[in-house]
């Protein structure tokens, strides 16, 4: 057990369990995405990790983007208002799109990307989410891809943190309340 494994009240997901549904979730969207040549496009920093594991899962041709967005608002909710912090680097128009993410949430943050990258020309904005958590959802958005609905507790590692750590889980885990308790 490491140091980072005691703070984690009961493991959602094993490594086994997401690499198994990934590999499903990539041949589902091969068969889709074979002849549209689509643009991965990460949202960092939660999807980083999931970002390497489904390009590779889904054997298309394709190119990868990345985009840094900040929810304004602080805890563990968002006020709604998104702001791009690194933009991507490169002409989207006309290309067929695919927007990775770990969580869907509130769905501020997708609700704002897709019309983003709707207004800057894009043919096709998809959604494909390791996690998505409806019950939380304060605007409509409807992922095309999903690796796991999850209920509403707090979940961490395999790219999502808690106060920037356990970000390098390989299992998503609940964290014991006591770790963020007081804050
Ligand atoms: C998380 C997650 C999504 C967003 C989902 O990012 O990675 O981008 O929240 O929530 P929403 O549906 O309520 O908008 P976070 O802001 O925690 O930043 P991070 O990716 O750097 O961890």
């Amino acid at each position: 057990m490491t140091n980072m494994d005691q703070d984690i009240l009961k493991i959602l997901y094993t490594e086994e369990e997401i690499a198994s549904r990934i590999h499903a979730l990539g041949a589902q969207m091969y068969e889709d995405l074979k002849d549209k040549e689509p643009l991965f496009i990460s949202v960092l920093r939660g999807a980083f990790i999931f970002m390497a594991d489904i390009v590779r899962a889904c054997q298309v041709r394709s190119d990868v983007e990345f985009i840094a967005v900040s929810s304004y608002g602080s805890g563990t909710s968002s006020t709604g208002a998104v702001k791009i912090t690194h933009d991507i680097q490169q002409d989207i128009t006309g290309r067929n799109l695919v927007v990775i993410e770990d969580i869907l949430d509130s769905g501020n943050t997708l609700h704002f990307l897709k019309q983003y990258f709707m207004t800057k020309g894009a043919a096709s904005v998809s959604i494909c989410t390791l996690m998505d958590k409806p019950s939380r959802r304060a605007k409509q958005v409807i992922p095309d891809y999903v690796g796991f609905t999850v209920p509403d507790e707090f979940v961490v590692g395999y790219g999502l943190d808690y106060d920037q750590k356990y970000r390098n889980l390989p299992y998503i885990g609940v964290l014991k309340p006591e770790v963020y308790e007081g804050d």
